[in-house]
């Protein structure tokens, strides 16, 4: 994408210390979305670096709430489908469930049965990984539907938490790297 658009990209992540808890950095990615150049940088970056070549997977799966919020576009640009790994509670049945810790809480993400094709090759897609803690859960999910982890496709990636090394293995991305 250039080095002039990357940096770009970067100077539209806003740091706020202290939040949601004391001791954590949060990058908060929602002025990308709200500048339409940075967006289409955001969209091109992420095709560029995809840790899997597109037709080694058939759909996008995408992680409440940020997820959502470029998950269905990068998708539509694959020419893939979406899958929609919601927070516990959302979606009817039947579902599977999995709980987790993640850098500041626990949780528990659901994804409907019907969603994941048996030996469907997924593509999971959020905006961080911390921990890691919610990007194995959703991982966990797709496998219990019938479906196959291809790999994962962060916008950024956070330095001194291990989360890249928690995917055990699996073919992983990451646009931006940050403390
Ligand atoms: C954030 C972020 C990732 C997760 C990463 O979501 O969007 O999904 O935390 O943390 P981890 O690697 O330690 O698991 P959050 O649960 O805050 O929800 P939101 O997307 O609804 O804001
Ligand atoms: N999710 C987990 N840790 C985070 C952080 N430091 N900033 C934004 N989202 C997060």
């Amino acid at each position: 994408v250039g080095a002039e658009n990357a940096e770009y990209l970067i100077s539209k992540i806003r740091t706020i210390p202290g939040f949601p808890k004391e001791g954590i950095l949060f990058r908060d990615f929602m002025p990308v979305l709200a500048d339409a150049r940075a967006f289409g940088v955001l969209l091109d970056a992420l095709e560029a670096a995809l840790p899997v070549d597109p037709n080694d997977f058939d759909a996008v799966a995408g992680l409440e709430a940020r997820g959502f919020l470029f998950g269905p576009a990068l998708a539509a640009r694959l020419g893939k489908g979406f899958i929609a790994v919601r927070k516990a509670g959302k979606l009817p049945p039947e579902t599977v469930s999995q709980h987790y810790d993640l850098e500041y809480g626990q949780a528990a993400v659901e994804i409907e049965t019907s969603a994941v094709h048996e030996g469907e090759r997924v593509l999971i897609v959020d905006d961080l990984i911390a921990t890691g803690g919610t990007a194995n859960a959703a991982s966990a999910l797709i496998e219990k539907c019938g479906g196959k982890v291809s790999g994962f496709s962060f916008v950024m990636e956070l330095t001194g938490i291990d989360g890249m090394k928690s995917l055990q293995g699996y073919p992983a991305s990451s646009l931006i790297t940050m403390p």
